[in-house]
This record gives structure tokens, sequence and C-alpha cells, in this order.
């Protein structure tokens, strides 16, 4: 039989769907921290370098495996060496677990952007977003249990972003997927432009600024600097955990892959020094209205977010307005970037089952929403969400990128056909210095990159928690997604599955 496989309508789509996954939470809250932390504006020096040496050759090599065999990563791999199926069920795992505690932080910034009008966080912004709102119970810390015990109001704005993602991925690439960001992406641009001029006319703001940016020339001679910007590299791009490889299947054959690379990575690096711009100014408004110094009130991720920005938010003047951008940006930047992870869970399924989209977005996504409503709607959450996150980004997304490049070029030498793939139809051509920055120069940073963070989290456990926990819900979950790989890639390609169908673009 003859299948036609969903696609784009063009590379426009492609480019903002793209994006869309590519600028999420990494630019807004962890680009800034993770630059004044290492270096201030000297740290841009290792950031472009792992740009270039690792962050665009690897979205490059997503993007040839996804457009050259036109699949799922299961698929594409299968399809590239049948011995390789494993690393793509790897990938899918690994998104897998990064959806189930991604959805609850758009679903905190979705009430965080209602709770803007009424600044219903008061004056105690810290104890209100972990004691009244999150209800945390500080599960898994000295011998507390973990309890899925209900929060209302965590759990049911969780459900509706469930609901809402779901209608999307089941919507199909073009009238979902793509349409998501198509509407949503020039929203946010617009939004977040509007909040970094702003907060550029704040008091302090010049004292941020010189926070964030102010050189540390040192730092360039300390090897932990230049891990940080490898792996901020990594986590920005959404490279090596199988999005890109799922979305450029969906290209048309004659596509340029590499010139459109190029447009996704610069403009994700703008958007996250926008981020910076925006963020360290805020910041420096705060500082300057508390009297301290900005290193008292810099933070990243969650503190950033849902305890430095309500207070900023209630200080600053037009505050309901301030946190409508703010929280709204989040959830845009979230929810783009969340249809990605799906997709890739979605799409593998579809494509070995040979299920329609609407059964497995109900069977797959239905299962994933379930779990995530149950884990994350409870008052344990918190602690969930904060292990679940230390291992999938650093362990998971970094072996799978690490095995994919490793196995690709060393074991079935993959490279060259990749390079024909990607030289096509695309303007920016490929070769030599491409295919040794991802058969040496990669897996030696990643390989140092995992052996180190596994070495830290072996000694010293995770973030003060209990080790039950650790090795439940981190070495857990790693082995968990291990086993899924295992049995999903020992498992019969049905008859009606996307692999014994023609593939007429293939
Ligand atoms: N690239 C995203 C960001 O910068 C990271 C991400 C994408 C994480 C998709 C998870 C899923 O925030
Ligand atoms: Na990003």
């Amino acid at each position: 039989a003859v299948k036609v496989r969903e696609s784009f309508t063009g590379r426009k789509a492609f480019i903002i769907t793209a994006i869309g996954s590519a600028v999420g939470l990494g630019n807004i809250w962890r680009f800034p921290y993770i630059t004044y932390e290492n270096g201030g504006g000297a740290f841009l020096i290792p950031y472009l370098v792992a740009l270039l040496t690792a962050g665009i050759p690897i979205l490059f090599f997503d993007y040839a495996i996804g457009h050259k065999f036109r699949g799922s990563p299961p698929l594409a791999f299968k399809r590239l060496h049948p011995a390789t199926e494993f690393i793509g069920w790897f990938q899918v795992g690994v998104c897998f677990l990064i959806s189930i505690y991604y959805a609850a932080i758009i679903a905190w910034a979705c009430s965080y952007t209602w709770f803007s009008f009424t600044q219903a966080w008061g004056d105690d912004a810290e104890g209100f977003f972990f004691g009244e709102y999150l209800q945390y119970d500080g599960g898994g810390t000295e011998g507390a249990g973990l309890s899925v015990d209900f929060v209302a109001q965590v759990g049911w704005p969780l459900i509706a972003v469930w609901v809402v993602l779901l209608i999307c991925l089941a919507a199909g690439v073009r009238k979902g997927i793509a349409m998501v960001s198509m509407l949503g992406i020039p929203v946010l641009v617009i939004m977040f432009v509007i909040l970094v001029i702003y907060s550029l006319t704040l008091e302090g703001a010049s004292m941020g600024l010189n926070a964030l940016f102010t050189p540390d020339w040192a730092a360039l001679g300390d090897p932990q600097v230049w891990i940080a910007a490898y792996g901020q590299i990594f986590f920005t791009l959404s490279v090596g955990f199988g999005i890109m490889i799922t979305y450029a299947s969906y290209l048309k054959r004659r596509s340029n892959t590499t010139g459109s690379g190029l447009v996704v990575g610069f403009a994700n690096s703008s958007f996250e020094l926008l981020a910076g711009i925006g963020v360290f100014a805020a910041l420096g408004f705060l500082a300057f209205a508390a009297g301290t110094a900005v290193d008292e009130v810099a933070s990243s991720g969650l503190g950033l977010a849902f305890v430095a920005f309500p207070t900023i938010i209630s200080e600053a003047p037009l505050s309901a307005l301030v946190g409508v951008l703010f929280f709204g940006s989040l959830v845009l930047a979230g929810f783009t970037s969340q249809i990605s992870i799906l997709e890739v869970v979605i799409a593998s399924v579809k494509d070995k089952t040979g299920w329609s989209r609407p059964l497995t977005v109900a069977i797959v996504g239905g299962a994933s929403a379930l779990i995530s409503i149950v884990l994350l709607g409870g008052v344990s959450g918190l602690t969930i969400l904060d292990v679940v996150d230390a291992f999938s980004n650093n362990v998971g997304i970094v072996g799978g990128a690490l095995l994919a490049a490793v196995v690709l070029s060393w074991v079935v030498r993959k490279l060259p056909v990749l390079t024909e793939g990607l030289n096509g139809y695309s303007s920016f051509k490929v070769g030599p210095i491409w295919r040794a920055l991802i058969a040496v120069v990669i897996p030696l940073v990643l390989g140092s990159l995992l052996v180190q963070d596994i070495m830290t989290k072996i000694e010293e456990g995770y973030g003060g928690y209990d080790q039950w926990v650790v090795s439940s819900f981190g070495w857990g979950a790693i082995g968990l997604v291990i086993l899924i790989a295992v049995i999903a890639s020992l498992a019969r390609w049905p008859r009606r599955s996307a692999l014994t169908m023609e593939d007429p673009d293939l």
C-alpha cells in the first residue's frame, strides 16, 4: 500500500514550528542565569563556540536523519540501519519523561497569568508559591514519603493544558502543530519585545545589565564554564532527542534543510540574548528597589519565574500588564515546546503501529496526561518534577545524542549518506568539517559532560532528596527509558506500519 506522510505546507511553516520548539523556558529562565554565573559577557565566547561546534552541527545531523529517512526517530533509525532502532526509542523515552513534567510548568504559568491581575501572591511571593499555591509538602526529603493528594488549583489548570495539547496534536501537522506556532510565535515575540523595552525603562535596569554583561575573562580558563556552554546549547536548540528528526520528517523531499537550520539557530540565540537583557534589567530594578546587589536577587528556573518575577510585578508600574506579558510569554514559549516533545512520542507510536493520529493521540497522549496529572497535580509534584528533570535533561538528552553520534559515525558509518542528504537541495553545504565535528568533537564533549554528571549524581545524590527518591524517580526513570526502548525496538513492525507502507516521497 502507499501512504502519504503528513507534511508542512512549506519552508516557512517548518522554520516557525522548529523555532517554536527551540524557543522555550530555556531561553527565558535558563540562559540569563547561566550567562551570569559563568563569566557574564565573557561567557558569550564559549557560548558561540559551542553553538558553532556542537549546536548547529547536531541540528544538521538531526535534520539529515529525519529528512533523508522520513520518519519519527525509531522509523528513521530503522531505515538508516535496522540495528539502530533502539536509539530512536531511547530518544522517545526521554521525550516522554520530559512531557510529563513540562506540562505542569505551563499550567503554573497559566495560573500566574491570572494571578497577575490581583497579585494574589501579596508581599510573600515565595511563601505563596510553595505553600498556598503548590501546597508543597516537602515529600521526598528527610524521610517524608511522596504523596499524590490532589491540589485543585494546580491540578485543574494542568488538566486544561493537557486537553488543549491533545486537541492540537490530534488536529495534525498542518492544522494543529504548525498552526500553534504560526499563531503563537509572532504573538510571543511581540509580547516579549514589549516586556524587554518596558524593563529597560525601570530604575536600576542598567545595574542589572552591568551585572549580567561585565566580562570575567578568567572564566574562560575554567572547564566548568565550557561545559555549561555546551549544556545550554544542547538544551536550548532542542537537539539530540528526536524533536528535530521528527519535524524534519514532515519536510518535502526538495528542502533546503541547512539553510532553515541556520535560521532556526540564529532566531533561538537572538531570543536568548533578548531574554537575558529583559530578565536582568528587571532584576536590576528588583535589587534597586530592595537596596541590595543584583546577586542577592538573581536566580534561575522556578525561583526566577515564580518568586522573583512576581515580586518585580508587584513593585513595578503597570503591574497587571507586566504580569500578563511575562507569564503569557512563558505559556506560549512552553506550549510550543511541549507540543514538539509530545509529537515525538505520538509520531513514533503511530509510525510503528500504523494507528491513525486521533487513535494514537487518544491512547498515548491520554496515558501521558493521566500520569502527568496524578504525579504533578499532587502535593509532592515539585519533588518529582525536580528529580525527573535533572535526570532526563542531563543523562537522558546527552546520552541519547552521544549514542546517536557515536553509533552513526563509527559503528554503522552513515555520515557520508547523511552528508549527501543534507547537500541535496541545500544552500549551505556541509563537508569534512561537519563530519569531524560529529564523529570526534561532539562525542568527546558529550562524553565528558555525561561522565562528569553521572559521577556527581552517584557521589552526591541530587538536590538533597532522600536516596530512594533519587533512585526511583531519577535512575529509575532512566532505567524505564532503557526498558521501553528495548521492548519497543524488539517488537515487530506490523504490516500496516509506516515502515512497510510505500512512501512515494522516500
Ligand atoms: N529548547 C527548549 C528551551 O529552550 C528546551 C526544550 C524543548 C525542552 C522541548 C523540552 C522540550 O526551552
Ligand atoms: Na531554546
